[in-house]
């Protein structure tokens, strides 16, 4: 057990706890400010970032931008994935120099091009690299700063006593637990039932047990965290449009709130990521800010063919004007 002196930050959160999850191309950097500005989850993960291209010179570079991150989003943990032991140790290493609040491990990911650098969800029918993989993080941060693991429930079919058992016996800070498996992708709805269980599992051990699946908004973490006694929701597709997703009210904007800050989150990506990081992956953003209102797809084509924040701001202050000027 901790002392209280050696509690790292998983352990000081509130219960329960709710956290950003990493989504590639979606939580970057930019996405991460407009959500601490508007709605502060207790902890946010960054996109997942190689950690053999970042010991690259070249890869570097690119890859670099993954991990930029703004004092205002608190405790923010870097999700590495990747190949080579020493550079998972390496990374790591300059995580805690960066002054991440924690390291994660991405253990979950299905993507083809990942399983092929025996990375990823392909960890978990590699039990034993799984292990040497953690030691590494472990060793990177000389316990400066807390190493965690996001998984699903099994690669083929549900494996929780070998899989997870065997991360729960490695004593990491914090597990998320996507309730899929690898072979379900994301075909088929996220199985609560299984989370009683890890809980259970976990019970007297310092590891936080973190729900990850279909979450919707805030009440329905309350109900699944009263269901199955976990410590913290991870929310991942439901902050798509809504960075007001983790207030604990359940705060609904009105249109021109939202579309206003549709413009406020497309000016800070152009201010960071100009000439590095593609426009297109606004536009994923605009299919969720211009939906479920009057005259949505009208305002969403026009945004889909917009490719500055110029554009985009005259788009949407045209569309304003012209349908919802009693809310101005
Ligand atoms: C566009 C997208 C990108 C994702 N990128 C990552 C990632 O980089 N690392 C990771 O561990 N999971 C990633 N995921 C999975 C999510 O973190 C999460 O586990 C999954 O979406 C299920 O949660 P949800 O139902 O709340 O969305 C991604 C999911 C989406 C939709």
């Amino acid at each position: 057990m901790f002392t209280e002196k050696e509690k790292n930050f998983w352990q000081k959160l509130p219960k329960p706890f709710f956290v950003l999850a990493p989504m590639y191309d979606v939580t970057d950097a930019a996405f991460r400010k407009i959500i601490a500005k508007y709605s502060s989850p207790d902890v946010i993960f960054t996109e997942f970032v190689n950690v053999d291209g970042l010991c690259h010179e070249i890869g570097r570079e690119k890859l670099l931008p993954h991990l930029w991150k703004d004092v205002s989003e608190g405790h923010v943990v870097a999700q590495i994935w990747g190949k080579d032991l020493k550079n998972y140790e390496e990374i790591a290493r300059q995580c805690v120099e960066m002054g991440f609040s924690g390291v994660d491990i991405n253990m979950g990911c299905p993507e083809k091009s990942a399983e092929k650098q025996d990375a990823c969800a392909k960890l978990m029918i590699m039990p034993e690299k799984a292990v040497d993989v953690i030691e590494a993080v472990k060793s990177g941060v000389g316990g400066k700063i807390p190493v965690s693991v996001k998984t699903r429930i099994g690669y083929s079919s549900e494996n929780i006593n070998n899989w997870i058992g065997l991360l729960l016996e490695q004593n990491i800070d914090a597990l998320t637990v996507h309730l899929r498996t690898r072979a379900q992708m994301s075909k088929v709805p996220a199985n609560w039932d299984y989370m009683k269980k890890i809980v259970s599992m976990a019970k007297n051990l310092d590891t936080k047990i973190i729900g990850n699946g279909d979450v919707k908004d805030v009440n329905d973490a309350r109900e699944k965290v009263k269901q199955t006694g976990v410590d913290g929701i991870m929310f991942g597709r439901a902050v798509f449009g809504n960075p007001w997703l983790f207030r604990h009210d359940n705060y609904i904007p009105s249109v021109k709130e939202k579309l206003e800050v549709m413009v406020e989150h497309t000016q800070i990506f152009e201010e960071m990521f100009k000439g590095i990081k593609n426009f297109a992956i606004m536009k994923k953003h605009y299919k969720a800010y211009a939906n479920g209102f009057p005259n949505a797809t009208s305002l969403r084509e026009k945004l889909m063919s917009c490719n500055s924040y110029e554009e985009v701001k005259k788009v949407t202050y045209d569309f304003l004007n012209k349908n919802y000027k009693t809310e101005i």
